[in-house]
């Protein structure tokens, strides 16, 4: 009869909206290899987004039964007595989800563990058992605040352009050309170190305000061959239309002209919004015929959890606009079938290296990331978070969950983390495989040390110059800095050999 009772139970909660963030937690793709993901249909993500209300009442709920029922066995701090401690990760009776959630409801006599069912309804069970599963010991990641200032005496610094009205990103085409975008919506070009007058002429409209406009700018892997020009920008709904979306194109420079355009990625009409907030973007490759762009989550922090709105996402492509075979949601109905990760507040850094995609986002009042974007894993805004409300008070209790990806660093306060770069190149040998990371608001140019996929250290480069915006490497091996105020772009050159 039990057993039968217990069937019973879990056909519904199962079935029923109860099972929350319990099952999507533990069932994130995050914890899943691509080849062995169990059909993303029935993953609950997009049925049901996890929002942080409802983990948070989850987990109040869970906190108060445990109190009540659990404590005096397993201990207040769940570390044990009569009964096994529940955060040492050693599970001697049961070890997935579904096996503690029915030892729980049945117990064992044997051991002497009671059972709940007649105690606990099957939603309570599952509250009870996701506070266990989130009180493990946590490690923090550590704030990287301590920066060293070190940046005068290893680089020259020295105004390379000026004159620009609110830069986004500077790519060079080969030694002797580079483009510019403006956020106002201009593209240009600079010629062996001038900027021309005239932008690009017909390059599309954009949504201008706010943090909104013309983004970002990358070129073609194999640009030599076939000259496409990949851009990022806020795109209206309609003419004059206060609703917008990022948008990915791409396209080719003929002269002075911008021509070819095709459509790489576009919102559903219905999925375009007003506000001023967090439209990313970045876009990079990969070598394996991929691009990759952001999209920030347009100051709707819920939507970044729901695989059904492309805001708050990386987003991944063939480099023609295709969607991979093997993009983490492109099996799962309503889902944007180019969504790569989910759970990103606002991404403006993103690079590709030796097969890691490294990424940073703003955080609200602290909290701003570095990750390491993984497919079709979490990245847990708005549910996890090191930051705060932008008024100081708690957004989120919770830095840690089950099923969602911590940063590699985080930065508390923010330094409002814009633009990544790799250094390469013989000029700044030493720091080859370093990355260079832009703080705006700190207007500042960071080092930061990395050892494949360990966050080391980082030290200041560059300060008060003006706020950071993007970087790119020249290839000439100097580093080029874009200020979007003053409208500049810095070049830095070694000043002695660094170390
Ligand atoms: C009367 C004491 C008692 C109470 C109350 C009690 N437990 Fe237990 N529990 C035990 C004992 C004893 C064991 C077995 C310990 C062992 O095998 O070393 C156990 C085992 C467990 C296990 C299995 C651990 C493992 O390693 O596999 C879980 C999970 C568990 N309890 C959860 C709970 C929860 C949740 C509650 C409250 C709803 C609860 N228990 C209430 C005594 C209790």
């Amino acid at each position: 009869m039990r057993n039968l009772k217990w069937g019973v139970f879990l056909t519904l909660t199962i079935s029923g909206a109860i099972f929350g963030a319990v099952v999507a937690l533990a069932q994130s793709p995050a914890s899943q290899s691509p080849a062995s993901q169990t059909p993303v249909s029935q993953s609950p993500v997009s049925q049901s987004p996890v929002t942080l209300q409802k983990v948070k009442t989850e987990l109040a709920n869970g906190e108060r039964l445990y109190a009540q029922h659990c404590a005096d066995c397993h201990g207040a701090d769940l570390q044990g007595g009569l009964g096994s401690n529940l955060v040492d990760d050693i599970w001697t009776l049961a070890q997935t989800n579904t096996e503690i959630a029915r030892l729980i409801a049945l117990g064992d006599a044997d051991v002497g563990m009671p059972e709940f069912t007649d105690v606990l309804s099957g939603g309570e069970i599952l509250d009870v058992l996701d506070y266990i599963r989130n009180q493990k010991p946590k490690q923090k990641i550590k704030a990287a605040t301590d920066a060293d200032m070190v940046g005068d005496h290893l680089v020259n610094t020295a105004v390379w352009l000026d004159g620009l009205e609110t830069p986004w990103s500077m790519v060079f085409l080969d030694k002797s050309h580079a483009l510019i975008t403006e956020k106002t919506g201009r593209l240009r070009r600079v010629v062996d170190g001038t900027l021309r007058d005239k932008p690009v002429v017909g390059t599309p409209a954009v949504w201008n305000g706010g943090q909104g406009g013309l983004l970002d700018l990358a070129i073609d892997p194999d640009y030599a061959d076939n000259g496409w020009i990949y851009l990022t920008f806020s795109h209206p709904l309609k003419p004059g239309s206060d609703k917008a979306m990022t948008k990915l194109v791409r396209g080719k420079l003929t002269g002075n002209v911008w021509s070819d355009e095709q459509v790489l990625f576009e919102a559903k009409p219905e999925h375009y919004m007003k506000g001023r907030v967090h439209f990313g973007s970045r876009i990079t490759f990969d070598d394996e015929g991929h691009v990759f762009f952001s999209v920030g989550e347009r100051g709707q922090k819920d939507m970044a959890q729901d695989v059904m709105r492309p805001n708050g996402k990386v987003h991944r492509l063939m480099r023609d606009g295709s969607i991979p075979k093997d993009n983490p949601f492109a099996q799962q109905a309503d889902a944007y079938p180019s969504i790569y990760s989910y759970g990103n507040r606002n991404p403006q850094g993103l690079i590709w290296t030796s097969g890691v995609l490294w990424e940073t986002e703003h955080g609200p009042k602290g909290g701003d990331e570095l990750n390491i974007i993984k497919s079709g894993a979490n990245y847990g805004w708005p549910v996890i978070s090191y930051g705060r409300n932008y008024s100081g008070t708690e957004l989120t209790p919770y830095t840690h969950m089950k099923g969602m990806e911590q940063p590699i660093s985080q930065w508390t306060p923010s330094i409002a983390a814009n633009g990544l770069e790799l250094v390469s190149g013989e000029m700044f040998k030493e720091w080859n495989g370093y990355l260079l990371a832009g703080a705006l608001k700190y207007k500042e140019l960071r080092l930061i040390k990395i050892d494949g996929k360990k966050y080391i250290s980082e030290q200041i480069l560059l300060k008060g110059r003006g706020r950071v915006r993007d970087i790119t490497m020249g290839p000439d091996g100097a580093i080029y800095v874009i200020l979007n105020k003053p409208g500049q772009v810095l070049r830095l050159t070694p000043k002695r050999d660094v170390k």
